[in-house]
């Protein structure tokens, strides 16, 4: 895997507290060039998923020619990319509460907005709150293509979903969406399972064009399904996240991104073939592995809740050294940060504020 060296600490023009989290933004910036590189000429779009940092300025970046918005999966996340100027947004999940389904129609006043629904209840709910707040919520509906993560599951419940959406004028129906992600180089079956997905995608699809549906959008993808989507007649729209800053975990795909982002953490102890850095899975995402140390060859890794313990072979660090984690869940961990550093080279150049983070509601 390639990773990008981030500043060290006596580089710095500002002070960082550790534990930091830190963007590469010449990185970050090639991995959105890289991928507008593999849309173009696909007749497809991508609308990059922004829960992977929840930062409304990078979010900006990865708008371009192929991408006119952004995906959220949740309407906190919708609202704070709506207040950073952001105009087009895809919820790209069932919301059923009404309290927030009334918040969706108040971002739908100022946005583009659009939303998944799976069930008939909800539709009429959408319709109804749309109705009286005076405007047009773009539907999305979501099919279970592979993981269980919501969404109908036969091509009926789609027709009747469609249907229901008819008799609204405050709904529009712009097609479906399915997510297929997490679809690792280590997945048994990998490809049986991907081609089964988007054969299931394809015949709901054309059953709601046979009953009479125009189905303009299929939105759908991950980082980890990005070449398989991309080669996919069914598929429109790319809703992938992690690719912008990546997860060591991804690297086995071959794809053109590399990590963007660490964790900068300080030598707070060193004994004998171990040293403590002063962070933990209080400022590192821990779902898919331990983090990555860079430029530290290490025999072994294990992290508590303020400290990451790291064993090696080689010379240890001085007290008070800095050593950057290349975290393993991205998601994870800028959602445990208020804000990023943000670099350029060995230049910390800006501090941005992660403002959707904790927006899970
Ligand atoms: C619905 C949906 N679409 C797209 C993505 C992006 O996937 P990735 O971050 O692997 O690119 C996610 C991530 O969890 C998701 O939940």
């Amino acid at each position: 895997m390639q990773v990008s060296p981030m500043p060290r600490a006596n580089q710095l023009a500002v002070e960082v507290a550790t534990p930091a989290l830190m963007v590469d933004l010449d990185v970050f910036d090639a991995n959105v060039a890289a991928l507008s590189a593999m849309v173009q000429g696909t007749g497809k779009t991508v609308r990059p998923h922004v829960k992977t940092h929840r930062t409304p300025r990078l979010a900006a970046r990865q708008l371009g020619p192929h991408a006119a918005g952004v995906t959220c999966a949740t309407v906190g996340e919708a609202e704070k990319m709506v207040a950073s100027g952001i105009s087009d947004i895809l919820i790209a999940n069932e919301v059923v509460d009404p309290a927030k389904v009334a918040r969706v129609a108040a971002l739908a006043r100022g946005a583009s907005v659009r939303v998944a629904v799976d069930a008939p209840g909800p539709v009429k709910v959408l319709a109804e709150t749309a109705r009286r707040a005076g405007v047009v919520i773009g539907v999305l509906i979501e099919v279970d293509i592979l993981l269980h993560r919501g969404g109908v599951v036969s091509a009926t419940e789609a027709i009747e979903l469609a249907q229901a959406m008819e008799r609204s004028h405050h709904l529009r129906f712009d097609g479906l969406m399915a997510y297929e992600g997490r679809q690792r180089a280590s997945v048994p079956d990998r490809g049986t399972r991907i081609a089964r997905a988007y054969a299931t995608l394809a015949g709901v699809r054309s059953a709601l064009i046979d009953a009479g549906f125009g189905v303009a959008c299929v939105s759908a993808a991950g980082t980890s399904t990005l070449r398989e989507a991309l080669a996919d007649p069914t598929i429109t729209e790319i809703q992938a996240g992690a690719y912008a800053l990546m997860e060591p975990d991804l690297a086995g795909l071959g794809l053109p991104f590399r990590c963007a982002a660490v964790v900068r953490g300080t030598v707070i102890s060193r004994h004998g073939r171990h040293f403590v850095l002063d962070a933990g899975r209080r400022s590192i995402g821990m779902e898919y592995g331990p983090p990555t140390p860079l430029r530290i060859e290490h025999v072994g890794i294990s992290v508590s809740d303020e400290h990451t313990t790291i064993e090696t072979d080689v010379s240890l660090p001085e007290l008070g050294e800095r050593v950057d984690l290349v975290p393993g869940q991205i998601r994870t961990t800028f959602n445990l940060h208020d804000a990023v550093w943000v670099a350029r080279g060995d230049q910390i150049v800006d501090r941005w504020p992660i403002s959707a983070r904790g927006q899970s509601s």
